[in-house]
């Protein structure tokens, strides 16, 4: 590094606080401050600017129904489609030019659908999937990765008025026959495979396998052909080829469903402190409305931008933010089949300059690999087009958002450091980027009409600087309805901590613990249930260690979060061998084994610790702090109180001897 170098890096370390440049303030979508006032003194009808986003077919009669609290009802009496909403008022508009999806393959291939392209190809869509027999309120299961036949397939069902329920790529056979089996699903859109670091992955294997634990009939199975010769496939019985079906039906006309503003557009199946993943309930008129409004006024979102979420669509980020809020909006979506590192350590960057992305949004995982790759990545390409930066899944360390700051924002250009979750459909703490000051490592006040507080456990408003708990305690357009078919798990899981029932005083409990600043900028510390946080990825510990025990020759088994320097947070089993089994190596790869088949690669533990024993306390509960401790190589605290003190040391042991 130069001295001139060495010294701008010094200066960026002590700076706390960053201003938005002036010459994205007076661009800015939202750049008047008053908009918080004004969502304060005029909730919740100021909710009717996010409604205002779309185009209705059906006006609502009222912004918000809380008769039946905490089952909240956003735009009663309204009806709209979402599609629609993404497409056809577009093209209407005079944008069927425009491209709406620019997607690049992995191995450098490209595709471009205009917004008239997109609309032709969902209605031919729609209308195979009316053929196949799917009608309103039926879910469609999307076993899908980054393809444009996702959007495609999403957009189809969402206008015949079908909910989808998109299960990740990367999950397992096994995930994806649980999911199928909650929400009796009795379709399925998949393809043969994709490209994964050069190589043709087969998909369409792990599809069949989890149609085999499907409980009830599956009527009938979509294929994408994305791999051609690559991959030999058959098609079974009920299987049908998607380019046929699409050819078979171009031209045709779907005129979009009337929805209810309440009724539902997709299910997300999430993971919680029990094994059993929870649908979490997004509806039509709430969520699109929620998601658009951010998109608008946090990713300052312009029909004119080239717009680029890094995120897989099979999670809650990329619906709201590849799909539904961008497409809402009428921009250019961007989408990447491919990791960061293929075929070199710069394809995002490449990717960036050749299409001239305007907003970039990813998460701190991916930014701290770019920064343990190197600058000179970046470097190598002109990233001048970018306005905007944003992150998203988990605590962004100050070190990597000034990096991503510098390297990639050139200084220029905000960062919104976006909280939220599955549950809450969109973000709900962060800076707005034209009117805040950031604050690198805290994600910033609650966005306008949002009532996010940081709590102890009483319930009591913690005094500045203390750590204590995210609570919401008034309801917003893209929160989640209720847990599918689960309405007393909905209550439980997120509503009972806080609430008072009698009172009729509904708190909304996320499990996050959080701290504040006399300023009301909101620090995220984490989760505070059993839930890991890796990669940005949710898993939940109770699956991996269903998984776990599972496996033969596995007794007993604890699975704990531990420190990772790019992951953010790592699985770490602690395991005891069954009698008259070993905990050596091989074990320890059917352990491994055992949790990518039942979860997918995603979970793949980073250490399997074998140990004659797990430490209790005198009541006989797993000690799960102390095994994150010695997962993360913390100072331990008092271990006295275990009923079993002698473990602990032998377990430090094995760990450090790695
Ligand atoms: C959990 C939700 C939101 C879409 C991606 C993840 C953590 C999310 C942040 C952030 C700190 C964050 C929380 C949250 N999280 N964003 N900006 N700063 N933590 O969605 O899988 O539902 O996970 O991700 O712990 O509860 P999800």
């Amino acid at each position: 590094m130069s001295q001139e170098e060495v010294s701008l890096e010094a200066r960026l370390e002590e700076q706390e606080a960053f201003e938005p440049p002036e010459s994205f303030v007076e661009q800015a979508n939202v750049a008047d401050p008053s908009i918080y006032e004004e969502f304060e003194e005029n909730w919740p009808e100021c909710w009717e600017r996010a409604a205002d986003l779309l185009s209705w077919e059906e006006e609502y009669d009222t912004v918000l129904e809380d008769g039946d609290a905490p089952f909240y009802e956003w735009f009663t009496g309204g009806e709209l489609n979402a599609s629609y909403n993404c497409l056809d008022r577009h093209v209407e508009d005079g944008a069927k030019n425009r491209a709406a999806i620019k997607w690049e393959g992995e191995l450098g291939e490209t595709r471009t659908y205009t917004y008239g392209e997109l609309l032709n190809e969902v209605e031919a869509f729609a209308a195979t999937l009316r053929d196949l027999g799917v009608e309103e309120d039926d879910v469609v299961t999307l076993y899908m990765p980054m393809i444009p036949e996702l959007p495609v397939a999403m957009l189809a069902c969402a206008r015949i008025g079908a909910p989808h329920s998109v299960v990740f790529a990367g999950f397992s056979a096994d995930a994806l026959a649980t999911r199928m089996n909650a929400a009796d699903s009795e379709y399925l859109v998949t393809c043969d495979g994709y490209y994964r670091r050069g190589d043709a992955l087969d998909h369409i294997s792990k599809a069949n396998e989890g149609l085999e634990g499907v409980e009830h009939e599956v009527s009938d199975v979509v294929v994408v052909d994305r791999l051609g010769d690559a991959l030999s496939h058959s098609l079974g019985d009920n299987q049908h080829d998607y380019d046929e079906l699409v050819e078979e039906h171009e031209g045709a006309s779907v005129d979009p469903v009337s929805r209810d503003a309440e009724d539902m557009l997709f299910l997300m199946y999430t993971s919680g402190t029990t094994g059993e993943p929870k649908g979490v309930k997004h509806t039509t008129g709430g969520y699109l409305a929620y998601t658009a409004w951010t998109s608008h006024s946090v990713l300052d979102i312009k029909p004119e931008d080239t717009y680029w979420c890094s995120a897989d669509i099979g999670w809650i980020t990329g619906h709201s933010y590849i799909v539904y809020g961008p497409l809402a909006l009428g921009t250019t979506t961007m989408m990447y089949e491919g990791t960061p590192d293929y075929p070199e350590k710069d394809r995002l960057w490449e990717i960036v300059e050749k299409n001239r992305v305007d907003v970039f949004y990813t998460a701190p995982t991916a930014i701290r690999a770019f920064m343990k790759w190197g600058s000179q990545y970046p470097e190598e390409h002109d990233l001048s087009s970018l306005r905007l930066l944003g992150t998203v899944g988990e605590p962004i360390n100050p070190r990597a958002w000034k990096w991503y700051y510098k390297h990639i924002g050139d200084e220029e250009c905000p960062i919104v450091d976006t909280w939220w979750q599955t549950e809450t459909g969109g973000m709900m703490i962060t800076t707005l980027p034209a009117i805040n000051t950031m604050k690198p490592g805290s994600a910033g006040p609650p966005l306008p009409g949002i009532s996010a507080k940081v709590v102890d456990a009483e319930g009591e408003e913690v005094s500045a600087g203390k750590a204590g708990y995210v609570t919401v305690d008034k309801p917003w357009p893209g929160m989640l309805r209720t847990l599918y078919k689960n309405d007393e798990r909905f209550i439980e899981e997120y509503w009972d901590e806080y609430s008072d029932e009698e009172a009729d005083e509904w708190v909304y409990f996320p499990e996050d613990g959080a701290k504040i600043d006399d300023d009301g900028y909101i620090t995220i510390l984490g989760r505070v249930d059993d839930v890991i946080n890796v990669s940005g990825h949710r898993l939940g510990t109770m699956e991996i260690e269903s998984a776990v025990v599972g496996v033969e020759g596995v007794a007993e088994a604890a699975v704990v979060g531990g420190d990772h320097d790019v992951k953010g947070e790592a699985v770490y089993v602690y395991a005891i061998p069954e009698d008259g089994y070993e905990g050596n190596d091989e074990l320890g790869e059917r352990v491994i084994e055992g949790v990518v088949d039942a979860i997918g690669p995603i979970a793949r533990p980073e250490e399997v610790i074998f140990t004659p024993e797990l430490p209790k306390t005198r009541s006989g509960k797993i000690m799960r702090r102390l095994l994150e401790d010695i997962a993360s190589g913390n100072e331990l605290g008092d271990t006295s109180t275990l009923r079993n003190p002698e473990v602990v040391d032998d377990i430090e042991e094995q760990v450090a001897g790695d």
